[in-house]
This record gives C-alpha cells, structure tokens and sequence, in this order.
C-alpha cells in the first residue's frame, strides 16, 4: 500500500524508481495502483507532467538501494524486519544517501541499532493514498543529521509533498497520537453497540472532516471562539475535558467476536464495491477537495499550486548537485536547440505529452477540449519561453491573454497516442502576438490552432504595449519564423460548401 503510493509518486514526478519486494504479486498490485494514481494526477493538475521515470522491480535490498538518491522502506510494521532492512540498504547505499522508514510510529533510534551511518536516518511518514495527500512527517532520531531531514524534505517538496518536522522523537509522531485517539473512540462507539461503522464516519464527514481539511483543530476552535478569541473559547470549553466522555483512554479488547461486528459492518458499507473502485471513488473525492482548497489557497490546495509553479519551472527532479547540474545541462540544451530551431526559423517544439485514458470520451477519442488544452499549454510553454510566468504577472502586472482561438481538428488522437505540439510565431505588433499551433500525432496533423493574444495590464484589464525588453523577444521570434511557410487560411463557410459538393 504505502511503498506502491510512494513508487506512483516518484514515477508520476518523473523520478525512476527500483523496487524490492519478496511478494511475487507486488508488481500487479503495484500496476494497479499505478493506473489508479495516473488516473488520479490527468484530473488533479492540467499541467504537463514529466515523462514517466523508470520503473524496476529488482532481487534484493542492495540491487534496490544501487545509485539510489533516496531510499524509502515501507515493509510491514515489525521492528527487527525494519532494522534488518535497513541495516542492509545501510550497507549498500552510498554513505550521504538518506534512509526513510515510512514507520507509523516506531522511533528512529529504535530503527538504526545495525545502521551504517545513522546520522542519514529519518522517518518519513506519510498518508495514504501516498501519490494525492501531501503531508509526510519527518522525524529523526538521536543520531540524525539535521542537514539530513532539510535536505530529504526539500526533495520530497519537489514531488508535491509537505514535510513537517516532528521536533521529538515520540511514538506515533503528531498525526497517528491524533489519529488513534478519534479512532480509539470510534472502536469505542462501536463495540458498545452506540453507533454503526457507518454513522461513525457520518459523524466526521458531515461535520468536524469538512473543516478539518481547510482548517485543522486549533484554528476550528479559535474561530467558534467567536470575536472574543481563543480565550473565551477554552473559557467555555475547558471545564468539559473534565466530563467523563472526554477521559476515556483505555482500548476496546479486540475479540473474535468484536472483529466480526465491525468487519460485517464495514463490508456493507463498501456495498460490494471492490477495493480499486473504492480507491477511484475517494481519489477523485480528494481531488476535488483539493481543487476546493486550492481556490481558497488554503492548506493541501497551497501545497498543490506550489507543486503546480514548480512542474512549469521544470524543477521537479530532486536536489541533488549532479541531478541539478544534469537538468541545467538539459535545460541549456534545449535552449540551445529550441535557439538553433529560431535561428533556422524552425517551429518551436516546446510540447510533447502522452494522451491520458482519462481523456477519452464515449466515442473512445480524445475528447475535443483536449485539443484546445494542448494547444493552450503549447502557449503557456511559449510565454515561459519569453519569459513570461506566474511570478512575472504578478511582477509586472501584465500578461498575455488569447482572445481568439481557431481549432481545425484533422485525425483523432487516442490513448497512449504521444501527442506533439509545434509552435510558429504568425506576428506580433506592440500589443499583439499571433501563433499557430500544429498537433501532431506520430509525425501527421492531428489538428491545427490559429490564436490570437493580446498583451494586458493585469491591473486595468485592458490591451496594453509590452515592455522593451519582452518586445525585442517577441520581434526577434516573429522575425526568425517571418519566412516559414504562412498556413494556409481557413476556406470560408461557402467555399468548403463547394469543394464538399465537388468531392
Ligand atoms: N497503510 C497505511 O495507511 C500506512 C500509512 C502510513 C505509514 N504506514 C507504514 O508503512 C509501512 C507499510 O505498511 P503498508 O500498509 O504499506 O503494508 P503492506 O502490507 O500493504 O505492505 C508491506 C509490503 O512489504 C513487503 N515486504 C514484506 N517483507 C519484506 C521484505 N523482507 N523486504 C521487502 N519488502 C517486504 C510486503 O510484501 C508488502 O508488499 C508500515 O511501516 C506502516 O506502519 C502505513
């Protein structure tokens, strides 16, 4: 569950992945998990994703753990096969490479007795589902490396994550002592007959979980505070941790009997659903969340546009200083070739992206806003490439807006069709820069956009002139694709009316 969720999210980041695990069913659960999670990330972002890492199921710990730039361990909850494992990949990992448990609650002191160099070993737990929920925790133990635990977090930021650092090292770490007291208090409710599995999550998800996600504990309750504040709010509510109900602190014994209640119960409450469809059903629950949030630039929705900035930027693929070198040497080979293809006054090919399933409709083709889509992205790559983003808008209060699009559509595109996107730059005057965009679909048009965008000052909402420095970009790309072949225009309606009749 946990080490699939973390293998989805590095792949799906970008970063290759190899895998141990002794189970020989792990790879088709993995494959499942996989499609769910890219299903998952073709509805949570429009942004173009990196291409896919590599995945590699491999014999051993010390074949998994080879040329690794991060190692994570998520074998089930028993402290020696954890320290064992990690004793082993200690062993034959580089030595400044960080060792992760995904540990729910067992302390990393306790994982590192047969580690080599425990000062690179943390726990990083995380939540599932692994590739959507953002949050990971990151403890260390007595002999862990600060730099260690910065450095791993910052990797795991760049694959969307939110690290926070437990500053003790205590049993459950911040989230599960949160966790088991609600669900020592569910089992609770339901091994004295009270409530059904059922209305126990009816009590959360109608009330206390919709705030939760925006809000936590703290800030609910400072708020129900009213204008007279936290203070009042403990005034109020204090006396009650004395009541009875609030002290109950022992656990339910888990009897056979006792099981089989809240297992009958919780069957029918998944009402025959199998578990991938459940796991589709919440997936694209959290995901709509996560939009929710996302508008309000609250919480796990702050968390994802963050992600979203750093997919533009291309800086998804980790920290480290070969890694980054590698990424800027790529980058100024694309610039190279993207400034070769100017200078030849080639179209600019500044988007490539694999057709995801979810973007099929009822007649098994790409659906037709996706047209439009990649044709808007190619744009966006296009700006970048100007030198136009996110924070420059807000810098220069002045962006780009596409006023007119012109979509030609010439073949269907499918599944798992790699989709190509060639950008030429038609004109551009003081306010105005005209592009055409040809899909393709293994080397053929699979449609054509003609758009038109105008240069706005954010502030006022009207056209304005672009700045001098951005002028010179746009004129010195329109100049080099001035003697590219203009497309031909549309034919109007009664023309193609006439040659329709011809054939
Ligand atoms: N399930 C959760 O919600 C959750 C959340 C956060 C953290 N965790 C933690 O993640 C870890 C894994 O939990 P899970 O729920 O994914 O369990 P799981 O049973 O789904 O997965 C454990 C995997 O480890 C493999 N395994 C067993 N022995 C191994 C070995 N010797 N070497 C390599 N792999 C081996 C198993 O084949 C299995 O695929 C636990 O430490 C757990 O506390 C779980």
């Amino acid at each position: 569950m946990i080490g699939g969720g973390w293998a989805a999210r590095f792949l799906l980041n970008g970063v290759d992945v190899q895998i141990h695990d002794p189970d020989p069913a792990a790879p088709g659960t993995l494959d499942e998990m996989l499609a769910n999670a890219r299903r998952a990330y073709a509805k949570l972002t429009l942004v173009p994703l990196p291409a896919e890492g590599r995945l590699r199921f491999v014999e051993s710990v010390e074949a998994a753990v080879h040329g690794a730039d991060l190692v994570h361990e998520s074998a089930p909850e028993r402290i020696e096969l954890k320290r064992r494992l990690l004793a082993q990949a200690s062993r034959a990992a580089a030595p400044g490479v960080p060792l992760c448990s995904s540990t729910s609650g067992l302390r990393p002191t306790e994982l590192a007795t047969d580690v080599q160099h425990p000062e690179r070993l943390l726990v990083a737990h995380p939540f599932n589902p692994v590739y959507l929920l953002p949050l990971v925790e990151l403890c260390g133990g007595q002999a862990t490396d600060p730099a260690v635990l910065e450095r791993t977090g910052r990797s795991l930021r760049a694959v969307g994550m939110q690290p926070l650092t437990v500053r003790a090292e205590i049993d459950g770490f911040i989230a599960d002592r949160l966790l088991e007291a609600l669900w020592r208090e569910a089992l609770w409710l339901v091994h004295d007959g009270v409530a059904t599995v059922e209305e126990v999550d009816d009590a959360v998800r109608y009330g206390a979980g919709l705030r939760w996600a925006l809000m936590g504990t703290f800030l609910t309750y400072r708020i129900a505070g009213g204008p007279r504040g936290m203070r009042h709010f403990m005034a109020q509510f204090g006396p009650t941790l004395q009541a009875p109900w609030s002290k109950l602190t022992d656990v339910p014994e888990l009897t056979p009997a006792f099981l089989d209640t809240i297992t009958a119960q919780s069957d029918a409450q998944a009402g025959g659903h199998s578990i991938r469809e459940l796991e589709r059903w919440r997936d694209d629950g959290l995901v709509a969340v996560l939009h929710g949030l996302r508008t309000q630039d609250a919480g796990a929705g702050a968390t994802l546009s963050r992600w979203e900035r750093g997919l533009r930027a291309g800086g998804q693929s980790g920290d480290r200083a070969a890694e980054a070198a590698e990424a800027a040497e790529a980058a100024e080979g694309a610039e190279a070739a993207e400034a070769a293809e100017a200078a030849e006054g080639a179209p600019l090919r500044l988007l490539t992206r694999e057709v995801p399933a979810a973007w099929i409709d009822y007649n098994d083709h790409v659906h037709e806003s996706r047209y439009l889509q990649l044709c808007a992205d190619a744009t966006d790559a296009l700006l970048t490439r100007l030198g136009i983003g996110p924070e420059s808008v807000v810098r220069a209060a002045a962006s780009f807006y596409t006023v007119e699009t012109r979509l030609t559509h010439l073949q269907a595109l499918v599944a798992g069709d790699r989709a190509a996107v060639s950008t030429q730059v038609l004109g551009a005057d003081e306010k105005r820069l005209h592009v055409w965009h040809v899909i393709e679909r293994t080397g053929e048009p699979a449609a054509t956009a003609e758009q038109m965008l105008v240069h706005v000052d954010t502030a006022t909402g009207r056209a304005a002139p672009m700045a001098p420095a951005l002028r010179a970009r746009v004129q010195a790309l329109a100049a080099a694709h001035a003697h590219l072949p203009r497309p031909a225009p549309a034919p109007d309606l009664a023309s193609r009316l006439q040659a329709a009749r011809r054939s």
